[in-house]
């Protein structure tokens, strides 16, 4: 038997409602590969630590993930902790930083060909996106020296070269494991990097080492240089353009993420995972979080879309437990579900698709079809 260490942190809000789910599908991946073992231990991050600890996440739990073979992270925040400082976000990013987890890595893709209607954008626009972001998550803007005063504040956006070679490697693996047919053929897929090399000088270094990297150690992988602000309106205006890999920082990478919720007309089914290596070289620490935060105007009702964090899991399962039969059953389980076809007309799917599934609904259905996957 191989055991993995997993810490869970559901959170706030929306954060255990998902994070239940997610746990259900890991039961039935250990329930049919017996020789694989998920040992869980649970603990507090964000506004439910201040409450019981007067801070976000407290340095036993900080200890406590970086001994875990992975996080499993739900969503944090809310209006009842508006004011409060630290704030529980920010424990988030503190765990984030004791992980090193510096590279964020966020696909966007519509999942089945029926859930381009759930898009605002026109359906021939849509159909057929598949990009991964790659932001970096322990630098510039984020993490640079703060200074808050009442009448003044400023974030020191900076970066080191060597924050974005390690990034810009991340990308580079991301660009061969995808390919340029969004299937890992063709090729490696072309890296977009986005940047404001034309106002910000952090934005010339990302430039400037970003080419280096590939010109020395990735000569056959493409690259492009786009701007972030035009980035961010071609995304919408043709999102298949970028078809590939968007390779960028921590407060590009932030908002560019969030617009992939738009090009899928939801939140709901973006997966996320912060690593601390380069995928393909080894098993890595990581935290494994839904690009969605905790959904206070949904939380509570059993509606809201669990997917997200079951692809979470899934990527947990890949690129820090290498479990790549088991992530991939876990997707194609999740794209099952998704798809009305494949559930012999009925679509089982929550309010953000257009349906009336409740999240237990989604989350049962999907360790049905993950065992059904499993089990052949
Ligand atoms: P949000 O992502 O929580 O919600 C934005 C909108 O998307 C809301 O209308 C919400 O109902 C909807 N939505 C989000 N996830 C959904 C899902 N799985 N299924 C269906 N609908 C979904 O963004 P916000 O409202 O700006 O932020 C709420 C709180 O979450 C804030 O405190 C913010 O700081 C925090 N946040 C936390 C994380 C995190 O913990 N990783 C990430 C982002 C935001
Ligand atoms: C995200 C969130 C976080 C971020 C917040 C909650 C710290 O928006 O994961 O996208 O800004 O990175
Ligand atoms: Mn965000």
């Amino acid at each position: 038997t191989t055991t993995y260490h997993i810490l869970v942190l559901p959170g706030d809000h929306v954060g255990p409602e998902v994070v239940t789910e997610a746990l259900k599908v890991l039961d039935v991946v250990e329930e049919c590969r017996p020789s694989l073992h998920f040992e869980r231990e649970f603990a507090l991050a964000g506004g439910c630590s201040i409450n019981a600890h007067g801070v976000p996440i407290t340095p036993a739990v900080l200890d406590q993930a970086a001994s875990s073979d992975a996080v499993l992270f739900g969503s944090v925040g809310g209006p009842e902790w508006a004011g409060s400082h630290p704030n529980p976000e920010s424990g988030l990013l503190s765990l984030r930083q004791r992980l090193d987890a510096f590279a964020n890595i966020r696909p966007c893709e519509v999942l089945v060909p029926s859930l381009v209607g759930a898009s605002p954008i026109k359906s021939e626009l849509v159909a057929g996106t598949k990009f991964v972001v790659v932001r970096e998550n322990c630098g510039g803007a984020y993490f640079g020296e703060k200074v808050e005063e009442e009448d003044r504040a400023s974030d020191l956006w900076v970066y080191r070269a060597e924050e974005v070679e390690r990034c810009a490697r991340v990308s580079a693996a991301i660009a061969r494991i995808i390919g340029r047919d969004g299937r890992g053929g063709g090729g490696p897929a072309v890296v977009w990097s986005s940047d404001k090399a034309n106002v910000l000088a952090s934005g010339r270094l990302w430039r400037r080492v970003t080419q280096r990297v590939f010109d020395k150690e990735f000569p056959d992988i493409e690259l492009r240089h786009q701007l972030a602000d035009s980035m961010a309106m071609l995304m919408v205006k043709d999102p298949t353009m970028f078809n590939g890999v968007i390779h960028t920082d921590n407060t590009f990478g932030d908002i560019l993420s969030d617009i992939s919720g738009g090009i899928t007309g939801t939140l709901g089914i973006l997966p996320s995972a912060s690593i601390s290596g380069i995928p393909g070289s080894g098993r890595c620490n990581g935290i494994y979080e839904p690009v969605h935060g905790s959904a206070p105007d949904i939380s509570g009702k059993g509606v809201v879309n669990p997917v997200a964090q079951i692809l979470s899991l899934a990527m947990m399962l890949r690129y820090s437990f290498l479990l790549t039969e088991e992530a991939s059953a876990i997707e194609n389980a999740v794209t099952r579900v998704l798809d009305e076809k494949g559930n012999g007309g009925l679509e089982i799917r929550t309010k953000d698709l257009g349906g009336t599934a409740s999240t237990a609904d989604v989350g049962n259905a999907i360790c049905t079809a993950v065992r059904s996957i499993l089990s052949k």
